[in-house]
């Protein structure tokens, strides 16, 4: 997935990005097995962000019906084409509407919600839950998904393009950074029981395993589809980011550090500015 000049705004994803989550058969299989096990024929099921609908066309194919919205117009009436000649048009509603202010009242058996980023950041995964269970008075237990793990590992990555220094946040490449730290869990959060507040302040001890000094900090976030049925980050899907330190720290292998983020749901990558400190 390029994150070039159409890298999507917090909100509207524009249609010509739609093709890089088309095309990956990770998120999109990982769904699909969601919505099939979970969805029955007769089910009214509510989509949130329906982008091209793929995943109403997949509650469709279920004998479902499905209530979607979509915010972007030209995403919106590409999906409308594109539900009619994959022949669910007559199951699928697609309504013009921000799911930030707008929740057709209704008894929904399913509530699909894929706004999901790294560190539930830039995207309104969680905002948009909480607004839907507010509206809704819940959410429905088959919710897809429902919820995500976040996690964090400090490390050594290069920041250098053509010999030219930009430390700035990025998607995760393999070729350009080294995990030095073990992984640890920061964050658990259940979509059916979100916390109160969006703000994520966390300080978690992590194992250093190999001598280097840590210039970084990577998040990674897997996605709970169903009880016990996780998908995890990829390349693709949900990419990792590396955040630069403003104080990189030396680190040697078997002692142990400390990693602060604090953020909140729905920021910018741009604000996560995370910190790394030596653990007595
Ligand atoms: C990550 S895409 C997923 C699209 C589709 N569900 C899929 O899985 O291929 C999220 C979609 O939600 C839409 N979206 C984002 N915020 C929204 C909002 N507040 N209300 C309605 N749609 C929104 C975006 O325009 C985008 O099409």
């Amino acid at each position: 997935m390029p994150f070039g000049s159409f890298y999507p705004m917090r909100e509207v994803i524009p249609l010509i990005y739609h093709y890089y989550l088309l095309r990956d058969e990770h998120r999109l299989l990982g769904f699909r097995d969601a919505i099939r096990a979970l969805v029955r024929p007769g089910d009214r099921v509510l989509e949130l962000g329906a982008g091209t609908g793929i995943l109403s066309f997949f509650a469709a194919q279920q004998g479902a019906r499905v209530v979607a919205l979509e915010l972007d117009d030209y995403t919106r009436e590409a999906a409308r084409h594109f539900l009619q000649i994959n022949g669910v048009a007559s199951q699928v509603e697609l309504i013009a509407a921000d799911a930030r202010e707008t929740i057709p009242s209704g008894v929904y058996d399913v509530v699909i919600c894929e706004m999901m980023f790294t560190g539930l950041l830039q995207e309104r995964q969680v905002e948009v839950l909480r607004r839907t269970a507010a509206q809704l008075g819940g959410l429905p237990e088959r919710t897809i998904p429902r919820g995500a793990t976040l996690l964090v590992d400090a490390g050594s990555a290069d920041f250098s393009y053509a010999s030219y220094n930009a430390p700035f946040v990025r998607p995760y490449d393999p070729k350009d950074y080294r995990p030095l730290t073990a992984s640890k869990v920061y964050c658990e959060v259940d979509f059916l029981s979100l916390p109160e507040t969006d703000r994520v302040m966390t300080r978690v001890v992590v194992d250093v395993e190999e001598s280097a000094q840590i210039n970084a900090v990577r998040l990674v976030t897997d996605t709970l589809m169903r009880s016990g049925i996780r998908l995890e980050a990829s390349l693709e899907y949900c990419w990792p980011f590396v955040f630069p330190l403003a104080n990189p720290c030396p680190a040697r292998e078997g002692e142990k550090i400390l990693v602060q983020l604090d953020y909140s749901f729905g920021d910018h990558c741009l604000q996560v500015k995370p910190q790394v400190l030596p653990w007595r």
